[in-house]
């Protein structure tokens, strides 16, 4: 079984996270939602060991900023839902939209932003055939078994949005048997209503938060005010974002609810290029730094047509972009870093006429902050580890392995007798209780024991320890030692019982 790659790799990592309990649809004894998943013990582990490091990195022990000196960041843990003024004053009532489009006969709903048409050249009038980025194929199809091209080259690729509303009704939607069945777009607002309290009048209308990043702002003032932190100092949070989408796909890469990672730098406004710049190779740097390849990892700067509101006054944003499966050869965005300029705290002090102004006692001056924001996503980060570790070894019995990097591997030591007799599963069991007061390890007894190791390579799990007769017998030159298999290279050697912890400590840093 070779690697594959595309759509089939992409089967083969949801299907491997499925039967090892990373992700779940959500609610599937229902027949599942649309845009909901669940993280099951594996992938649950796996998502907050990815977490806590981003903490560590970020809040517990931040770089060294340009000049070498540590910086500032504190964290926070603001609520879901905030006052709705909020969503006001930053822009997202208005503003956080997508333009979307209905299909009248087969109901689909899609981005029309990611809807494209196939024109033939030399049918000005039609018919045109749309599909889904990236999907072309089916429309192709249909579209040559319509005019009796065999040609592919004679259909040209053009975005939805510039069809004319004459070339729209000569248009076949996505799985749809008649033509023009595509509604007009319009917008859609992404944020997730409800209702506070009793009553679900408009006076108790409510959003879920569509990002941390407000929380933040709300609190910025709060935290100068109870906490030592002087500009430039960043305040960060990890939570939950709801956002609902118009069309969720490529798996939890665009759900309706997910996790931030987010960090909002508060700099003096001549020192925000710098920041920026800085925060930007810091951020790529750092998904370097938790295994991610160079070579699936690019920077992309915002064309400034699609800039979201509040990095229209900055200078702009740059995506950190991951070559995922569903996008090979591209990339598709794993964290943005935005310069916010002094948008938000700007719109918060004139809608909650709360001065929100910073005095900076050493150069005497009052400002108001500008904002740059490394904001990366927890569960795409998931999905990126995920899509990083999986491989394929033909010459494993059991050929599918998750090379995840040994401090993000959910389950960090596997621990067996080699055979349920002699006294090998008592010390297997003794040397099991201790290294768990440590690490996430599993006794597992069960079965051969390549399939055992298999087990522990599809779980990502970097180190296992088996009790062999040799361990137990007094007389072997082997007494009292271990076999260490390393999940990567397959590779065995000994080391003595007692060294366990330590080799565990060397290699997993902690
Ligand atoms: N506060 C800025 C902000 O929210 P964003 O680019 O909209 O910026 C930041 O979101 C990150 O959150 C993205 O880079 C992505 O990793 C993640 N993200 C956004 N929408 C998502 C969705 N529907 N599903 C999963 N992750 C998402």
């Amino acid at each position: 079984m070779p690697k594959p790659s595309g759509s089939e790799l992409m089967e083969r990592i949801v299907s491997l996270a499925k039967r090892r309990g990373f992700i779940y649809p959500a609610s599937e004894i229902y027949g599942g939602l649309n845009g909901f998943w669940d993280y099951g013990p594996l992938g649950s582990q796996l998502k907050n060991n990815l977490r806590d490091v981003w903490w560590h990195d970020m809040v517990e022990c931040p770089p060294l900023g340009p000049d070498g000196h540590p910086l500032s960041v504190v964290g926070l843990d603001s609520a879901i839902i905030q006052n709705p003024r909020t969503w006001e004053a930053s822009g997202h009532v208005a503003g956080f939209s997508d333009p979307m489009v209905d299909c009248r006969e087969t109901k689909n709903r899609f981005r029309a932003d990611h809807l494209y048409v196939l024109c033939p050249s030399d049918h000005p009038n039609g018919p045109f055939f749309a599909f889904m980025e990236g999907e072309p194929e089916v429309a192709l199809k249909k579209a040559r078994k319509a005019l009796h091209i065999d040609d592919p080259s004679l259909f040209e690729t053009v975005p939805l949005g510039e069809l004319s509303e004459d070339q729209l009704a000569k248009t076949f939607a996505p799985g749809a048997k008649k033509i023009g069945t595509l509604t007009e777009p319009r917008d859609f607002n992404l944020m997730f209503r409800t209702f506070v309290g009793a009553a679900s009048g408009d006076d108790n209308l409510a959003y879920l938060r569509p990002e941390t990043a407000q929380g933040i702002f709300l609190n910025y003032k709060n935290v100068v005010a109870t906490t030592r932190v002087h500009i430039p100092f960043g305040i960060a949070q990890i939570g939950k974002a709801f956002r609902n989408e118009v069309t969720p796909r490529n798996y939890i890469f665009r759900s309706r609810e997910f996790e931030q990672m987010e960090m909002e730098w508060f700099c003096a406004p001549n020192e925000a290029s710098k920041w920026f710049e800085f925060w930007t190779q810091t951020r790529l740097d750092w998904w370097k730094s938790v295994g991610i390849s160079a070579d699936n990892l690019t920077l992309r700067k915002h064309d400034p047509r699609e800039l979201a509101h509040y990095a229209k006054t900055g200078e702009g944003t740059f995506d950190i972009d991951y070559r995922y499966p569903f996008t090979d050869p591209e990339f598709g965005e794993l964290e943005g870093v935005a310069h916010r300029s002094d948008f938000d705290l700007t719109q918060h002090q004139s809608h909650s006429r709360t001065k929100l102004e910073y005095f900076d006692s050493e150069s005497r001056e009052r400002y108001m902050p500008h904002v740059i924001e490394p904001a990366a996503g927890l569960s795409r980060g998931v999905l990126t580890l995920l899509c990083e570790a999986y491989d394929v070894d033909e010459n494993r019995p059991s050929p599918e392995i998750m090379r995840f990097p040994a401090r993000l591997a959910p389950v960090k030591a596997g621990i067996f007798p080699l055979v349920a007799k002699e006294g090998m599963p008592e010390v297997a069991e003794k040397l099991y209780l201790e290294v768990r007061q440590n690490y996430v390890a599993q006794f597992d007894a069960k079965q051969s024991i390549g399939k055992r190791y298999a087990r522990m390579d599809e779980a990502g799990c970097p180190y296992c320890f088996t009790i062999d007769g040799e361990t137990v017998d007094g007389e072997s030159a082997n007494h009292n030692t271990v076999t260490v298999r390393d999940r990567d290279t397959g590779n065995q050697e000994r080391i003595s019982l007692d060294q366990v912890p330590t080799f565990l400590a060397d290699k997993l840093g902690v």
